[in-house]
Formats: C-alpha cells, structure tokens, sequence
C-alpha cells in the first residue's frame, strides 16, 4: 500500500482544520507541505510560520518540500518549526553532502528532490544517507499541472537505486498525480504520492484520501 502526502497548497485555508483532520481520519500518514520562495520557483507560498502554527494540531508526518534558494541556511529553522522531513533541491545553490548532513544533526529525515529535466543518475552518489527521494513529476512552482510522462523513467531508474541500497527509503513523486495515472507511477516504483489539487482540490476530500489510500 502507498503512502499519501497530500499537498496543502491545494487546500482552503479557511477550513484548514476541518481538511487537515479530513486527511488524517481518512489514511493520509503525511502532510506535504511546499515552501517556494519566489527565487528557487516562480512562485512563493507560505513558511516557518505557517508550519510551526500546524505542529502544534496535527501529528501527521511533516513532509516539508523545500523549493527555496540555499536550504543549508534554513534547515534548522524548519526542523525547530517541526518539520519531519525536510527534503531540497539537488538543483539548489547549498551543498548537497553538507545540506543531508545539517537535517541529520537536526535530527530530522532527509530527503533529496530532481526536476523533471535532471538525470537521475546524480541520486547515486547520495542515495546511502537519504531517507527520501522525490521525484519531481512537473516543473516545481505550481500545483494543478499535468504530469509529465517522460518523468516516470526516473522514477524507474530511483527505484532501482533504493532496491540495491536494501534500506527503506521512501520513493516520493509529486505532481499532476490524479486517480487515473497514480497507477503508473506505483508500477515505476513509486510507494510515496503527493496529490494536491486531486486531494484538497477534490469536492470530497474525505473520500478522495480513501480512494488514493486503496492503491
Ligand atoms: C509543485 C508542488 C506540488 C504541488 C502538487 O511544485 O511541489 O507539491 O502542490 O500539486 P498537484 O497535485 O495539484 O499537481
Ligand atoms: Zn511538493
């Protein structure tokens, strides 16, 4: 069985609460939680705040997506808002060694993320100290895009990689993931999905969790 990571760029955050518990009570075992600041990405979304608000109501697991410039200089910040996992770009200006070591020290789950056009072949130098890796399936900027199928080779490639390693690594991707195509990614190997505009987008958030939880 998958595990679901819903997005909360996708949610009203008037009804925060009541949506956030929608998740939780239906099988979602992490939140996902996209940081942008508009320099990294085309797009800013929310941050420390935001998070450390959330910590303090919910017990899913903190899947932070960090889509910012130099994560090294903010890893601390989101570990002590209360960030589980805190997974960067490999395309971002921080060290990558140094960045997985700094959420180590913090205590936290390290995760690494590739765009859609970067080989996936950098994964093998770090894949023995990640605990994550994230298979960007879109441009990372905006939620409600379509996936982008040449995307589902990398994912192939990274379930490979984790297989050999033996260890549990959670195999993350994230965009344009819809009902009708999670199939496709679970068959490259996938076992952690992102659905934001599917999940907290949906017209029935409670059963659109349950749906996704069967895969
Ligand atoms: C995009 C973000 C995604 C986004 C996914 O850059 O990283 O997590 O929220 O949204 P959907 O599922 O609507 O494509
Ligand atoms: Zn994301």
């Amino acid at each position: 069985m998958i595990k679901l990571s819903p997005s909360l760029l996708s949610a009203n955050f008037w009804e925060l609460k009541k949506d956030i518990e929608l998740i939780e009570k239906n099988g979602a075992e992490y939140l996902h939680l996209d940081v942008m600041d508009g320099h990294f990405v085309p797009n800013i979304s929310f941050g420390i705040p935001v998070i450390k608000s959330l910590r303090k109501y919910s017990s899913l697991v903190f899947d932070v997506h960090l889509m910012i410039s130099d994560p090294l200089r903010y890893v601390n910040d989101f570990a002590n808002a209360g960030a589980d996992i805190i997974t960067f770009h490999y395309e971002s200006d921080s060290d990558t060694a140094a960045t997985i070591k700094a959420i180590h020290d913090a205590g936290k789950k390290a995760g690494l993320s590739i765009k859609p056009k970067t080989s996936p072949e950098v994964l093998d130098k770090f894949i023995n100290d990640l605990d994550l890796v994230l298979i960007m399936t879109v441009e990372p900027g905006f939620g409600g895009q379509k996936l982008i199928p040449e995307t589902l080779e990398s994912v192939k490639y990274a379930r490979k990689l984790i297989d050999k390693t033996g260890k549990a690594i959670d195999l993350e991707v994230d965009g344009g993931i819809k009902l009708d195509n999670v199939s496709l990614l679970t068959q490259a190997g996938a076992d952690t999905i992102v659905a934001g505009s599917s999940v907290f987008g949906a017209e029935d958030i409670g059963k659109a969790t349950a749906e996704f939880k069967k895969f």
